[in-house]
């Protein structure tokens, strides 16, 4: 066969597919995806049409107009033509217009929620995402029903963020001191990836969430699983594994590392019960005291080296009631599970159960 008709195919070969996937809009997975597919392809047949008619255009003239000999003047051309202007005037303001039209329509839909929509709120900040249901449940990753529409009432709680699933066709930044709102109707089950799509500092790139798309009967079960955070299929969760979690949930892993690598905050590997140096130079030790007020007032007691930018949201754990001062509990505990300190934090003095 001929080689010139082989190579195109040698090359798209060679390449990996998800990589010839990346040229093009991922397969969608919400309603809003057939209206974006479609501007997306208008968009682009309508600069390929473009590129093409013009690059052709130019090649055609510069040959047929070159200069050759006996040629030295260039022939007498029209610099007029009042037609000619029109139409190229005229048809570029319908297609801009009909983009507009189009993309107008498709916006105000994606932020007009449906009445009678199922409420998450978002809460971004440097660097994780934090979700919350209605019936309580805090999580770390996005459920979503399948084929419901759902309403994303989303808050930063310091610097802007994007909120965007690329497969679910959705983004919006989420601009502190405001509440943005997005809704969705997601229409295939799936695990996708909740990316941010604002540089907002040096954790951006890993400010990430899985979103995972369910029927409804799963995505009740994991949402009423994921409210009750104490007990596991009738039985109580060791504290512990409750701190870890919460860990993971409250976005400390954002900045907290536990294994002992610098993160933008302290690693949690044998910090509790150690000795820490603050920003003006005194050494207290992380024993319980220490660890819950830097928890809940961050801001109090610096650790030298580090810059005061961990979320203050925390201190609603403040209130020493049930379920509150457990959660914190729980967290200190995990810190005591990572640490090898001999001291480490005392045991917080209160019950490991919930009382009835
Ligand atoms: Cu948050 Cu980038």
């Amino acid at each position: 066969m001929n080689p010139l008709v082989c190579l195109p195919g040698v090359f798209i070969r060679g390449i990996p597919h998800s990589m010839l996937a990346a040229l093009w809009l991922p397969r969608g997975a919400s309603s809003f995806s057939p209206q974006v597919q479609f501007l997306w392809d208008l968009f682009f047949g309508i600069a390929v049409f473009f590129t093409v008619l013009i690059t052709v255009l130019t090649l055609y003239f510069a040959i047929h107009y070159r200069q050759r000999p006996g040629r030295r003047e260039p022939d007498p051309a029209p610099n007029q033509n009042l037609p000619l202007e029109i139409t190229w005037t005229v048809i570029p303001l319908i297609i801009v217009m009909v983009i507009f039209a189009l993309g107008f329509k498709y916006y105000m839909n994606m932020n007009t929620p449906p009445a009678g929509a199922y409420n998450i709120a978002v809460h971004a900040q440097k660097w994780s995402w934090t979700f919350v249901y209605p019936n309580g449940a805090v999580t770390n990753k996005l459920y979503l029903p399948l084929n419901k529409p759902v309403k994303l009432s989303m808050t930063s709680r310091d610097v802007l963020h994007g909120f965007w699933i690329p497969q679910l066709s959705i983004q919006k930044d989420v601009v502190p001191g405001r509440v943005m709102t997005l809704w969705i109707k997601p229409t295939r089950a799936g695990r996708y990836m909740l990316q941010c799509a604002e540089y907002c500092g040096s954790g951006h790139s890993s400010m990430l969430a899985p979103v995972i798309v369910e029927p409804a009967l799963e995505f009740n079960k994991s949402v009423a699983a994921a409210a009750d955070i104490w007990s596991h299929n009738g039985k109580p969760v060791p504290m512990t594994e409750v701190g870890e979690k919460l860990y993971v949930t409250f976005g400390c892993e954002g900045c907290h590392t536990v294994n002992g690598s610098k993160g933008e905050g302290p690693t949690w590997k044998n910090l509790a019960g150690s000795k820490v140096t603050l920003a003006g130079g005194q050494v207290v030790t992380a024993d319980y005291a220490y660890l819950k007020q830097a928890i809940l007032y961050p801001g109090r007691k610096m650790v030298a080296g580090y810059p005061n930018i961990m979320p203050s949201h925390y201190s609603d754990l403040a209130g020493a009631a049930h379920p509150k001062e457990r959660k914190l509990n729980a967290l200190i505990w995990y810190m005591n599970t990572l640490s090898n300190r001999s001291g480490k934090a005392t045991r917080p003095p209160v019950p490991d159960k919930p009382p009835n």
